[in-house]
């Protein structure tokens, strides 16, 4: 028997985070348990996730890392803790080393040198029992499903368009799979609806959570959210327009990478202004809902919209554009057009379904509860199948197809 190791990483930086988890996925018997981004919520985690292995990325700010790597050798000696640098000099490993760290590791990281240290912890700290897996048959990585935590950000390309119906009722039906923690954040700042639309009366909001940021750890926000009855949980907007100044972009930084401690799937309901905090969402998304219909303010709001993201690294592959109401009597261009014209691939469709939209609002259920066999919903439990990686995620790539020439085209 072999054990598992339950890793947890924190590395602030998204371009050597990304490397080692892909190691880490690679990698047979470890269990990816979570990550952050962060140094001072990493703590947070470790209580919360319990993990046997650390790895502690330092390049970002030595000081904080080697504070958290001390902080943790206090707070939970039975882990070990995997620190990783750029820096080799002699002095620095023996300081990393001497503060609690078991290892360390070179940047950029090896697999033969990771998968190495990993097991020369796993003879040094044993894994709690409970945790062996046969060695006879193959060991996965056994990402739990919280590691894997998406940001889908709901982004529209004019007032109307759907965002908060598609938002709500794909985040109830994601909701419905008990492996699933799924979390609406209304960043609709002045004007959001999700609450009456959910029909919540919530405790706390947005402004809350701004006016305690330092306060704030996985327990506060978890008391903090307002649950539905379908599983979904809820942070609106705040109640008065006069707190909408309170919540600025470093707030939602922090709650995001929090939610993502604890959460599947947090999804993003964006105002239509674009202001800094829609910005920063768009930017900590890992997949951006573009939703647009086939009218022509709204496919041009798409081209402008993709243009202006396309100027900022790292946000225009992850837009995928999503056609609502489509065969509604009032829209006259066609799919092949739309996309002709954004140069984007339509990834998915919501059919025009008024009766069962407009009734399902007004009662204030989603349609999972008060139409589930209606055609909208189908859709929105096919669009949860494709974001929980049930069905294959359609591409966003437009290709254009070139016309057929010769006599009988
Ligand atoms: N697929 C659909 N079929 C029929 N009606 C729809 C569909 N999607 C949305 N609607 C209707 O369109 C209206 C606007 O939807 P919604 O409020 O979700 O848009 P929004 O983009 O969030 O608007 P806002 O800009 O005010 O935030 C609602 O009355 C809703 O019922
Ligand atoms: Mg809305």
């Amino acid at each position: 028997m072999i054990e598992a190791r339950r890793l947890a990483i924190c590395d602030p930086s998204n371009a050597t985070r990304e490397p080692l988890r892909n190691l880490l996925l690679g990698m047979d018997g470890v269990s990816l348990e979570a990550e952050s981004n962060r140094y001072e919520y990493f703590s947070d985690v470790v209580e919360q996730y319990q993990p046997d292995t650390a790895i502690i990325c330092l390049d970002t700010d030595p000081t904080r890392g080697l504070q958290l790597i001390a902080q943790l050798a206090r707070s939970a000696p039975h882990m070990a803790i995997l620190a990783v640098s750029s820096r080799s000099d002699g002095p620095f490993i023996l300081q990393t080393l001497r503060t609690g760290a078991r290892e360390f590791l070179p940047q950029p990281i090896q697999f033969e040198e990771l998968q190495a240290a990993i097991d020369r912890v796993r003879t040094m700290v044993p894994s709690p029992p409970g945790t062996e897996i046969n060695a006879a048959a193959p060991v996965m990585p056994r990402v739990s499903s919280l590691a894997t935590s998406k940001i889908i950000a709901i982004a529209g390309s004019r007032g109307g368009i759907g965002c908060t119906s598609i938002g709500v009722n794909l985040a109830c039906c994601l909701a419905q799979d008990k492996e699933n923690r799924v979390v609406y954040v209304d960043l609709d700042l002045a004007l959001g609806d999700s609450d009456v639309t959910l029909d919540i009366i919530p405790s706390y909001t947005l402004a809350d959570i701004a006016m305690n940021i330092q306060e704030i750890d996985p327990k506060f926000l978890k008391g903090a959210l307002s649950r539905h009855e379908s599983g979904l949980y809820l942070l609106p907007h705040p109640m008065q327009l006069d707190d909408v100044g309170l919540i600025h972009e470093e707030h939602l930084q922090r709650l995001l990478a929090l939610l993502r401690t604890g959460h599947t799937h947090i999804i993003v309901d964006l105002s239509k202004s674009f202001r800094p905090t829609d910005f920063t969402a768009l930017q900590m998304a890992d997949i951006i809902l573009l939703v647009a219909q086939l009218e022509l303010t709204s496919i041009r709001n798409c081209v402008r919209l993709l243009q202006s993201m396309g100027n900022v690294e790292g946000l225009s592959e992850k837009i995928y554009l999503l056609m609502n109401r489509v065969g509604a009597d009032d829209q006259d261009i066609s799919i092949q057009r739309a996309e002709e014209t954004i140069s984007r691939r339509v990834f998915f469709v919501i059919p025009n379904d008024s009766k069962a939209m407009l009734s399902s609002r007004n009662v204030g259920k989603p349609l999972i509860q008060f139409a589930p066999k209606s055609k909208a919903c189908q859709a929105f439990i096919q669009l949860a199948n494709v974001l929980s990686g049930k069905e294959e995620m359609p591409s966003n790539v437009y290709v254009k197809t070139k016309k057929k020439s010769g006599w009988f085209s």
